[in-house]
């Protein structure tokens, strides 16, 4: 029997911190790097982005400018899929784990969206991520995604420490009073929980899902204050990656 696996849904508060291009111009770049000359060569009228989890469509807008692809947004927010229509980029509401293909993409994008993609535990959290990436392995298909990569002093504990806590609604509680004192410590994710992994995490996970990955851009080193340090976090980063069917 199939096992179902819920997703822990962001409240509206939480969604609303989204509707930023903070992350833009870092994700197009990684793409161009990644995908530039190979969507150039294809045709490009065929060539169908689709950004899963792409929130109110700034990067599937800038990227329709700078390379001229088809594209499209869904997500699970109906606010985000408004504000992208209004900006004149299509886009549908679905879940992650159920978005129906039209058969026309090329390349599928998840940017910053595989962490929030949560469970009960850690291994629904993890059939849930494997999921929505799994369902896209088919030949001639390929996937993008921009990740945090979070790297600790030993392997596999901040992510796991972090998760644990924000998933936790006591510990959330906790963590929330003391970020007011340590302001490094604060997350939007208090009580529903996220699941950041370090680079090698992240591929053993695109394996799981059914997936190598190809090509790989580092993203730049952001700052680990002192508190985070303390919670044995060695480096954060944005990175991407190109996944093909292993
Ligand atoms: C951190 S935001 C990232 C937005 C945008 N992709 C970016 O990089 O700035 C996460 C996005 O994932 C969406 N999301 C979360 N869970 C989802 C799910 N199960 N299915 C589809 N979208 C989901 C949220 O609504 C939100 O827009």
């Amino acid at each position: 029997m199939m096992v179902k696996h819920v997703q822990r849904p962001l409240s509206p508060n939480q969604l609303e911190a989204f509707y930023h291009s903070d992350f833009v111009s870092d994700q197009i770049a990684h793409f161009q790097v990644l995908f530039g000359t190979t969507l150039a060569e294809a045709s490009v009228d065929a060539a169908l982005v689709l950004d899963i989890g792409g929130g109110v469509g700034f990067f599937a807008e800038r990227l329709r400018q700078r390379l001229g692809v088809r594209v499209r947004v869904v997500d699970v927010d109906p606010i985000s899929v408004t504000k992208c229509m209004e900006r004149g980029v299509e886009a549908s509401q679905a879940d992650a784990a159920e978005v129906p293909s039209r058969g026309d993409e090329a390349v599928i994008c998840f940017n910053l969206i595989l962490h929030h993609l949560v469970g009960m535990d850690s291994e629904s959290t993890r059939a849930l991520q494997v999921r929505a990436l799994a369902r896209w392995r088919r030949a001639g298909l390929r996937i993008f995604v921009n990740e945090y990569i979070y790297e600790s002093y030993i392997p596999g504990f901040a992510g796991a420490l972090i998760f644990y806590v924000t998933s936790s609604r006591l510990l959330s509680a906790a963590a929330k009073f003391v970020s007011r004192l340590v302001p490094a410590l604060r997350a939007n994710t208090f009580g529903t929980g996220v699941r950041f992994r370090g680079a090698n995490e992240w591929i053993a996970l695109f394996r799981e899902a059914g997936f190598v990955a190809t090509g790989h851009v580092a993203g730049r080193e952001e700052r680990v204050d002192l508190p985070l340090r303390l919670l044995l976090i060695r480096s954060i980063k944005r990175s991407s990656f190109v996944l093909d069917p292993a």
